[in-house]
C-alpha cells in the first residue's frame, strides 16, 4: 500500500520524504490556507520534494472553472493531479479532463455509488474520507470495503486513497482491505512506528552492549 502525505506543510513532507517512505502527497484548500503562503509556490516546492503524485485542489464551483484551473495547476510540475469535489459538475469535469489525459483524484467521497461515479467518468483516483464518517457514526472502513469490492467487481482501475484518515487502526485496516493509497498526517505517519517492545528491546540491547565495553570501530 503506498503512503501520502495529506498536508502543505513542506517541513512535514521533507521529513517523511527523508525517511524513504513517501509515495506521494495530498493537499486540500484548508491546508493551503494553513501556509499563508501563495498557493502555487507551495505546490511547486512540494512538487520538487517529492515526484510521486501530489494532488492540488480546484475551488471553482461550476465544470469550466474546475477544468481551467485544472488545466493550469497541472501545468506546474508533472506530477501534480487535480483534485475535483464529488459533484455533478466536478464528475462532468472529471470527463473532459480524463480525455485529455489529466489525472483526477475525485475528493469528499462519502458512499459507494459517488465511487462508481467517479470511477465511470474516468477519474484516476477516489478518496473516501473515513475519518469525517466515523465522525457522525458511521463505519469509514466499511465504505472503503465496499469500494474495494466494487471496482474489483468490474475492474475499475481508479485507485483508493483512504482520506481522513485519523489512527493506526485505519492504517491497519486500509492495508488489509487492498486499499491502493493512505493519505495522512504526518503525526499518524509517526505513530506507525511505535511499539513499546521495539523501545525496550532497544533500550536493553544497548545497555548490555554498553555494559560490556563493546565497539564496533
Ligand atoms: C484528503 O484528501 C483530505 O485532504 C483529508 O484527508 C481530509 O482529512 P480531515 O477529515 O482530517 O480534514
Amino acid at each position: 500500500m503506498k503512503i501520502f502525505l495529506d498536508t502543505a506543510n513542506v517541513d512535514e513532507i521533507r521529513a517523511a520524504h527523508d525517511l524513504g517512505v513517501l509515495d506521494g502527497v495530498t493537499t486540500n484548500p484548508s491546508h493551503a490556507a494553513k501556509t499563508g503562503r501563495p498557493f502555487r509556490e507551495v505546490v511547486t516546492e512540494i512538487a520538487g520534494i517529492c515526484s510521486g503524485p501530489l494532488s492540488a485542489e480546484a475551488v471553482s464551483r461550476d465544470t469550466q472553472g474546475m477544468v481551467r484551473e485544472a488545466r493550469e495547476v497541472c501545468s506546474w510540475a508533472p506530477n501534480i493531479v487535480v483534485k475535483i469535489p464529488l459533484l455533478p459538475e466536478g464528475i462532468k469535469a472529471v470527463s473532459i479532463l480524463a480525455d485529455e489525459g489529466i489525472r483526477c483524484n475525485v475528493t469528499l467521497c462519502f458512499s459507494p455509488l459517488q465511487a462508481l461515479l467517479a470511477a465511470k467518468a474516468g477519474a484516476a483516483y477516489i478518496s473516501p474520507f473515513v475519518g469525517r464518517l466515523d465522525d457522525i457514526a458511521h463505519d469509514g472502513m466499511e465504505l472503503v470495503e465496499q469500494i474495494v469490492r466494487i471496482y474489483g467487481n468490474y475492474g475499475l482501475d481508479t485507485e483508493i486513497i483512504v482520506a481522513s484518515a485519523r489512527h493506526p487502526r485505519h492504517v491497519v485496516r486500509a492495508a488489509l482491505l487492498g486499499a491502493d493509497i493512505t493519505t495522512m498526517p504526518y503525526e499518524l505517519l509517526m505513530k506507525m512506528f511505535h511499539h513499546p517492545l521495539t523501545d525496550l528491546g532497544e533500550e536493553k540491547f544497548l545497555a548490555d552492549w554498553e555494559k560490556a565495553g563493546l565497539s564496533i570501530f
